[in-house]
């Protein structure tokens, strides 16, 4: 059978690969993507050996920060980023789950060291650190004051670069 192309090749840029079903649009507020001026495009439901059905999200011109990287994987750690050069996969690569999310992730715990409020005299602001504590499903669990993110809750305390609404 001939493989039916959901979305147009590209020629230069990313394509994000094998993304959860239904978590297309969060890889896209991820990336600030109404910053974004080059082509940008989404499938959702595409038929996928490995995951049933997946979303891919293709954007031209651009490479990922790591902190992108990271933040997708904490979304669907099964994609993989691909790389394209002048129309070939230059570059392919899975993402994965790392031990430490560091400054990714704000404490749901309003007390939390880290959501201590500098403007209210505080020298500095601590950066937030998750711990990985179980993969599947993904269970961190802050590493200041112990509180615990859901895989289902991720979303809801994931830094975006600016607020939406
Ligand atoms: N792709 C694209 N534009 C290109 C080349 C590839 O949009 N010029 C997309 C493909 O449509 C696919 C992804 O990038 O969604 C990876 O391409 P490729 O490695 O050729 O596909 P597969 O071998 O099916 O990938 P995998 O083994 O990772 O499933
Ligand atoms: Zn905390």
């Amino acid at each position: 059978m001939k493989k039916k192309l959901t979305i147009p090749k590209i020629k230069d840029g990313t394509v994000i690969d094998h993304i959860r079903r239904g978590k297309g649009p969060l890889v896209l507020w991820i990336l600030n993507v109404d910053e974004i001026s080059d082509i940008v495009s989404m499938a959702m439901n595409v038929p996928s050996k490995k995951l049933g059905k997946k979303d891919i999200v293709k954007i031209e011109n651009k490479e990922l920060e790591p902190e992108e990287v990271n933040k997708i994987s904490l979304i669907t750690p099964e994609a993989t980023i691909n790389y394209i050069e002048n129309f070939e996969v230059v570059e392919k690569y899975q993402v994965e789950l790392l031990d430490t999310y560091t400054g990714i992730l704000k404490c749901p715990n309003e007390n939390c060291v880290t959501n201590i409020r500098y403007d209210l005299g505080y020298k500095e602001p601590i950066v937030s650190k998750f711990k990985l504590k179980r993969r599947e499903p993904v269970l961190l669990q802050c590493a200041y004051c112990e509180k615990y993110i859901e895989e289902d809750e991720i979303p809801k305390y994931i830094f975006f670069k600016r607020k939406y609404f």
